[in-house]
């Protein structure tokens, strides 16, 4: 009977002492977690805080937030054409990628790579809001035919108006396809 007593209290001992060793293991690594918890907070947070600042007009796609701190193609606005305009206004044309990829060796190099996006707004005459915002995206496989491009276009009539589409793709083709040697978009970087 004491032997069978002595075993049981042994093994009891073995077992409490294996639970407070995971014990101590798992609050270990908790601890460790806490300890890292912060400084991957910190990394995280930079990116979000740059977006911050990216404001979105009301109605357009989220992926062109921030669109004029990109790089600007044109170096002076781009003036109304004179008896016909196809996107009517004083326009400028910014693209989501760096001078550096676009133009590696000071000149600009075509095709544009996959994930680009090409946006031009334009404040209508007379107006002082931005009433036109036309968009290029380069998506591999969305249409080979016209180099990956897919168009869109958002107009509004009102500062506070939320943008509409108002036209994409075949309605765009048909007069970019004039500057199909320089990928279908006619402002080149300046
Ligand atoms: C009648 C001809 C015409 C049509 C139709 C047209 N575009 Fe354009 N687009 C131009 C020209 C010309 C420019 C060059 C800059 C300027 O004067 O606006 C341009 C510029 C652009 C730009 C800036 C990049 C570049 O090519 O310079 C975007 C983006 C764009 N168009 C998108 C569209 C979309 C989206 C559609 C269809 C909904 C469309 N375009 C239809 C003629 C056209």
């Amino acid at each position: 009977m004491k032997t069978q007593t002595q075993h049981l209290l042994r093994n009891l001992v073995i077992i409490m002492a294996s639970c407070l060793f995971s014990i101590a293991c798992t609050s270990e690594k908790q601890l460790e977690e806490l300890v890292q918890t912060p400084g991957e907070e910190t990394t995280m947070e930079e990116p979000v805080q740059s977006e911050e600042p990216a404001a979105l007009l009301p109605g357009l796609p989220k992926d062109v937030a921030g669109y004029t701190q990109w790089l600007k193609l044109n170096a002076e606005p781009i003036p109304p054409v004179p008896g016909g305009d196809p996107h009517n206004g004083t326009k400028n044309v910014y693209v989501n990628k760096t001078r550096e990829v676009i133009a590696p060796n000071g000149k600009q190099e075509f095709p544009y790579p996959d994930g680009s996006i090409v946006v031009k707004d334009a404040t209508r005459p007379g107006k002082d809001f931005v009433g036109l915002v036309a968009i290029m995206r380069k998506k591999a496989g969305v249409d080979p035919d016209h180099n990956d491009w897919e168009f869109i276009e958002y107009v509004r009539n009102a500062s506070d108006a939320d943008f509409r589409e108002i036209a994409r793709d075949g309605v765009c083709w048909g007069c970019h396809t004039q500057a199909e040697d320089i990928d279908y978009v006619f402002t080149e970087l300046e």
